[in-house]
């Protein structure tokens, strides 16, 4: 039997198109956001995230001071940006989902492997590993500029840091780059030791890094949650600011997986009511767009259950 590409939840099939309808009808819309955010919440406490005491935590943290420093008042919110997501009405673009942010990923990778009764800090490793053994294969030799893209308040960023840190002698300088001043701050202030050279605010479609500039280039769990042109546009970033032989490299849900087509209706319908740009990305073929760019594509590997990791090199 042919491999099932996407999820009938997705795309033009009745199920999709059923579950869009019952999204765009707006009181209920409101309740399902409520209550996606209840069901987070609550099944993260059990599972061991402190998802309340973290909030207030970074609250008192100093993070909000950084605000001003951090923004980059020349930055453009394109208009996919500035719409409700993940069931805050101002997206990215405010405390609640910063501070909220760290909670969600290790929530996230919790759900990865359900059945091992892992912690979340070995789940969270366990994801990251998953991908940068994949990521290492087709990385050049010695790595000294890497950059993560979407890096919301940098726990992906700190992890891929440390991959490269510890994989070679020579030192790497690592920047996370978001379009949300609020995840920047956080992610400032999480990073204790100083391990990322630099936060920067800005599009990754117009990053304003030099050309040529990176040898690692990734992007984590971020093109989910955007419309496909913004994608392709970031690719076409990419492609600019790595150096030739530079490897860009995309970890996200994998849309072929049995556990993604397989998502209870309940599932589906909150995460399409609270990421307006899943249909887009379910129906996305990534490696015809990273070769239409200019890439060589490499490779697709089922990183984990949920996951997929695909690398494009420049050539
Ligand atoms: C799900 S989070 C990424 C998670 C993080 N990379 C990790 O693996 O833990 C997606 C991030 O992408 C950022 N983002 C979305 N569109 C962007 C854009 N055009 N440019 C830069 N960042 C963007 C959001 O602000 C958000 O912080």
């Amino acid at each position: 039997m042919p491999e099932k590409l996407k999820p009938d939840w997705a795309g033009e099939d009745w199920l999709s198109r059923s579950v869009n309808l019952l999204i765009q009808t707006k009181p209920i819309y409101k309740v399902m956001k409520h209550q996606a955010r209840q069901v987070l919440i609550r099944t993260a406490e059990k599972k061991g995230i402190p998802w309340r005491q973290n909030y207030q935590d970074l609250e008192r943290s100093g993070a909000k001071e950084l605000l001003d420093q951090i923004t980059n008042p020349q930055v453009v919110y394109p208009d996919y940006y500035q719409v409700p997501f993940h069931a805050y009405d101002r997206g990215n673009l405010c405390w609640e989902a910063a501070f909220e942010a760290g909670s969600a990923t290790y929530s996230m990778a919790l759900r990865v492997w359900p059945q091992e009764n892992l912690t979340s800090e070995a789940a969270q490793e366990r994801l990251r590993s998953s991908f940068h053994q994949i990521l290492g294969k087709y990385s050049p030799p010695v790595v000294s500029d890497v950059l993560d893209l979407g890096c919301s308040v940098g726990i992906s960023t700190v992890a891929l840091h440390r991959y490269y840190s510890q994989r070679q002698d020579s030192p790497v300088q690592t920047v996370g780059l978001d379009l949300s001043p609020y995840m920047l701050a956080v992610a400032k202030i999480c990073d204790r030791l100083g391990e990322i050279s630099r936060w920067i605010h800005a599009q990754a479609e117009d990053t304003g890094l030099e050309n040529n500039s990176f040898d690692i280039v990734t992007l984590q769990f971020s093109i989910h949650e955007l419309p496909r042109p913004a994608t392709k546009s970031i690719f076409q970033e990419a492609l600019r600011i790595l150096r030739p032989g530079g490897v860009i490299a995309i970890v996200d849900n994998n849309p072929a997986s049995p556990v993604i087509q397989n998502l209870p209706p309940a599932l589906f319908v909150l995460m399409k009511s609270t990421e307006p740009w899943s249909d887009d990305y379910y129906t996305f073929n990534v490696e015809a767009c990273l070769q239409e760019v200019g890439f060589e594509y490499q490779t697709t590997v089922a990183s984990d259950p949920r996951h997929r990791t695909i690398v494009g090199r420049k050539p």
